[in-house]
């Protein structure tokens, strides 16, 4: 696969006067489990941990800043975390003309992020960081009209590998080689601050 992973990313960026973090929050419940859990990992028979490879991850998203992403990973795959600001939520139905599945159609999500922000709370956005072109890991950019990627540019991520575009609700623009929006993993909330990833059953849920 030829995603890479983005762990412990951190980036400032500073247009139209406001800031915004990527945070260097990466992995802030992942990596805590995966330091104290090797030895017990070790301890595990080979099936034993392909079960708790695939296994759901809990996430502490209270460190979360608002405009700010982290990454975790859930069956070797980076899972992105986002706390979107108002301002951004309201950008998200201005493009919608130039999205190839604003009313995310295709089965890219479970049904209860099937919406307009695309999750459970509007504000906080839970998606697979892989392009669903070529599986490359595109980049958070999330500033408004920044030089390189144009005046329209509202926020989002930008592939480098071919280019593809998704906004700040992981879709798709028109025009560019990925054909779907990226996917939202199965997930659900155990309480305000903490998210179960990998697991969206009913159990534990608030
Ligand atoms: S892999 Fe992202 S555009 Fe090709």
């Amino acid at each position: 696969m030829m995603y890479e992973k983005e762990l412990n990313m951190t980036a400032k960026v500073d247009h139209s006067k406001r800031r915004l973090l990527i945070a260097a929050t990466a992995g802030v419940g992942g990596m805590a489990a995966l330091g104290i859990s090797t030895p017990f990992v070790l301890s595990l028979t080979p099936s034993e941990r392909a079960k708790a490879a695939g296994a759901p991850i809990e996430v502490d998203i209270s460190a979360l800043q608002e405009g700010a992403m982290m990454s975790v990973e859930w069956q070797g795959k980076p899972v992105w975390i986002v706390r979107r600001s108002a301002e951004m939520l309201a950008l998200l139905g201005k493009h919608e003309g130039d999205l190839a599945d604003p009313a995310s159609s295709v089965q890219q999500q479970p049904d209860y992020c099937m919406n307009p922000t695309r999750s459970i709370k509007p504000e906080v956005l839970v998606v697979l960081g892989i392009c669903t072109h070529l599986g490359c890991s595109p980049t958070f950019r999330p500033e408004v009209a920044p030089g390189d990627l144009g005046g329209n540019w509202a926020g989002g991520w930008f592939c480098p590998c071919h280019g593809s575009r998704f906004d700040l609700a992981a879709r798709v623009f028109k025009g560019v080689p990925a054909p779907t929006n990226l996917i939202i993993p199965p997930h659900k909330y155990l309480s305000d601050t903490r998210l179960l990833i990998g697991d969206d059953s009913k159990e534990g849920t608030v």
